[in-house]
């Protein structure tokens, strides 16, 4: 089985990605051929910063080293090492309806949100297509909003199949149920556009800031509040065994503590949660040159079965 996702690197990694498709990425390594890269050409379509881009991509690939993905298993490269991935993106869109990628989510967002409607960002989804199946590609662990791309893909593959003769496998999404959604401090999606994030490797105060600032209701500390719509008991249910979570809920519903009280306990729970993590990127950022040589192995291993894929693709179309 071979597994695939990406992440682009345009901010810090935060919570809503570990728990949306890092956790389920790195479990995943242990059952397959896992290929994992820093999507950059993706994230070209927002982040048009070269200092920023090229920090940013070693970050992700630092933090998702340290976050427990094993390079002897998974390899871990940048989109952009794998340059092939345009050619076939060029391929893919041929045969892509204009009205499949109008009727995209995250391009209607994206735009909402104020990101320019370029043509790169209108395309991204082919793009994405192409990642996926220039791998042979047959899983795919990503976030729940990513849903929809995988669905474009498999449906370009199809239409390329039908068109040329059985090119692709089609790739099935892995979207875990346990990871709906992870809210933002603003009780929004957790989203790094959106300024309302938890990251995973924040710094102890600035966490704990970011923590006692999640908005709440005014209810005051003697009354009863309810569980079921706090992000607070969210949050703490990544962290928290069942058992513990269950614990909080009654406290809030019992009346007598502030909401103070319960983002504190949710500071505690996350910051002992990633303290193994912390540790591991301590011990990585003293071997300077490690993410690179990682990288650069990663590459290797995808170029070579992303050559052998677009040489079956050249000879499938007639190119
Ligand atoms: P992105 O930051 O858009 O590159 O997202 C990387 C991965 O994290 C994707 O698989 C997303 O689905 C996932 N993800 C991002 N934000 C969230 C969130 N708030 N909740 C769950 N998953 C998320
Ligand atoms: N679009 C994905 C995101 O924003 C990142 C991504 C790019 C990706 N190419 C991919 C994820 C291929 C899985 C497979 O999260």
């Amino acid at each position: 089985m071979r597994i695939l996702s990406g992440i682009q690197p345009s901010g810090v990694l935060h919570i809503g990605n570990y728990f949306g498709m890092m956790r389920a990425a790195i479990a995943l390594q242990a059952e397959g051929e896992a290929f994992y890269f820093v999507a950059d050409y993706h994230a070209l379509t927002s982040l048009q910063n070269p200092k920023a881009m090229r920090e940013n991509s070693h970050r992700v690939a630092l933090d998702f080293l340290a976050c427990g993905l094993d390079p002897d298993r998974a390899a871990l490269f940048r989109q952009s090492d794998v340059p092939q991935v345009t050619e076939l993106a060029w391929i893919l869109g041929t045969v892509t309806p204009f009205s499949r990628l109008e009727l995209a989510h995250s391009y209607k967002d994206k735009v909402a949100r104020g990101v320019a409607a370029s043509a790169g960002l209108f395309t991204y989804p082919v793009l994405m297509a192409a990642d996926i199946l220039i791998y042979d590609s047959d899983v795919v662990p990503v976030g729940k909003d990513q849903k929809q791309h995988i669905e474009i893909t498999r449906d370009i593959a199809t239409r390329i199949n039908e068109t040329f003769g059985e090119v692709f496998k089609l790739p099935e999404p892995r979207i875990q149920s346990s990871t709906e959604t992870v809210p933002g401090l603003d009780g929004q999606k957790m989203s790094k556009s959106y300024g309302n994030t938890i990251d995973i490797f924040g710094e102890e105060k600035e966490t704990r800031k970011r923590i006692m600032s999640i908005v709440t209701d005014s209810t005051p500390v003697e009354a009863p509040k309810n569980p079921d719509t706090s992000s607070i008991v969210q949050l703490y249910s990544l962290f928290a065994t069942e058992a513990e979570v269950a614990a909080m809920k009654k406290r809030f519903v019992a009346g007598g503590t502030g909401y103070g009280d319960f983002k504190k306990q949710l500071f505690s729970a996350l910051w002992d949660y990633f303290a193994p993590m912390r540790a591991r990127r301590a011990e990585i950022l003293a071997e300077p040159s490690y993410v690179d040589e990682v990288l650069a192995r990663g590459a290797e291993r995808a170029n070579a079965i992303a050559d052998r894929v677009m040489s079956r693709v050249r000879a499938a179309v007639g190119l």
